[in-house]
């Protein structure tokens, strides 16, 4: 492969060198088409047989080490999940343009300059995780469950990315085998990619090939250093809303029906306002299915009107979270979701 996606990228805006970002203002669904999904790449989209395929189970806390085949993991009760995936950076620029706070990472690959797009829907299925690994028996000790992705030549560390057991066992835990109802493309993961509702895009790997069940903590430069905000290794996306427009956007003058998404990791999202002057909420309208790990799709309309603006929306979740005025600075510029007041100029 000469790119390192297999999908044509000319829809989506190249990031760094290996990753794709969603031009939002090109959606036009609450699902997101695979050609427009964003990919986030540390190396290179992997080319898997599906024939050759092998899921490796290892570790202490597994009875029975066991390989599975695809055809295995066919045969197991499909669970079906609809959940948005968002890289933890998406936004990092943002950390820059609106609240001038930059820094380059001196070690360990680079940070993808994501603006509005790291971030898709879709409805993933396949079996649960918790039913793949009961296939060779999880003891009551396990702790830690750590994917692999196959691209473990790749110059950071690989992708093993350990969660607690109990998130791994969570019914909505899975290993997607479909996308939107087809085959996983390659550039999502074909033919396995775990999906981990609710929590940043990082622990969703791509062409898993190993788990490992330990009754130990496992712990790696990804949880340590990478994914860290205040000593903490981060898990759980938070509550963003965005414009689907171009950053900064032109337009004519005139009223205008201005779309966007919002999102919460783990709940409806209570309501979506918008607001020309910063002071002014008004609320927008969502105009799409609003489930626990979805995102919405809301719009409202605006009389534009010639001159220089700054449109801003601001995202509140059933659990009552709700979107900074500013984000709190972090050295990895992860999770960004500061209300974002979005350029526009009306002309
Ligand atoms: N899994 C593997 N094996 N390799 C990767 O580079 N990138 C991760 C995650 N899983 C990655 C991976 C990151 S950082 C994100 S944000 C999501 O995949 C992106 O998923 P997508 O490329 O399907 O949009």
């Amino acid at each position: 492969m000469s790119e390192p996606w297999a999908k044509p990228p000319d829809a989506l805006h190249r990031r760094g060198t290996t990753s794709l970002e969603t031009p939002l203002e090109s959606l036009d669904s609450y699902l997101t088409p695979a050609d427009r999904f964003f990919v986030c790449n540390v190396t290179n989209t992997q080319v898997v047989d599906p024939a050759s395929y092998q899921l490796e189970l290892t570790g202490d806390a597994l009875v029975n080490p066991v390989t599975l085949s695809l055809d295995d993991l066919v045969a197991l009760p499909s669970h079906t999940v609809r959940a948005y995936l968002e890289c933890a950076g998406n936004q990092r620029t943002l950390f820059g343009t609106l609240q001038d706070q930059h820094v380059e990472r001196t070690e360990g690959g680079e940070d993808v300059p994501w603006v509005l797009g790291g971030v898709s829907m879709a409805e993933w299925s396949g079996p649960r995780l918790r039913d793949v690994l009961a296939l060779a028996g999880l003891r009551d000790t396990a702790r830690w469950i750590a994917p692999l992705g196959l691209d473990f030549d790749n110059p950071e560390c690989p992708i093993e990315i350990p969660m607690p057991v109990e998130k791994a066992l969570h019914e909505d835990t899975i290993l997607a085998l479909t996308m939107n109802g087809a085959p996983l493309p390659p550039d999502h993961g074909f033919p396995v990619r775990a999906i981990v509702p609710g929590w940043i895009g990082t622990y969703s790997v791509k062409w898993v090939g190993r788990i490992t069940a330990s009754s130990r903590e496992i712990r790696n430069y990804r949880t340590d250093e990478y994914y860290v905000i205040d000593g903490v290794t981060v898990t759980r996306q938070n509550v963003k809303s965005s414009l689907a427009l171009p950053f900064p956007a032109t337009m004519g003058p005139g009223v205008k029906r201005i779309h966007g998404y919002a999102r919460s990791p783990d709940q409806p999202i209570r309501n979506v306002e918008w607001s020309a002057d910063g002071k002014t909420w008004h609320e927008a309208d969502i105009i799409s299915p609003n489930e626990p790990y979805g995102w919405v799709r809301f719009v409202f309309a605006w009389k534009a009107e010639p001159g220089e603006h700054r449109l801003m929306t601001r995202a509140t979740d059933e659990a009552g979270e709700t979107q900074p005025e500013t984000c709190v600075f972090n050295p990895g510029t992860l999770l960004f979701n500061a209300i974002i007041p979005h350029p526009v100029t009306v002309a």
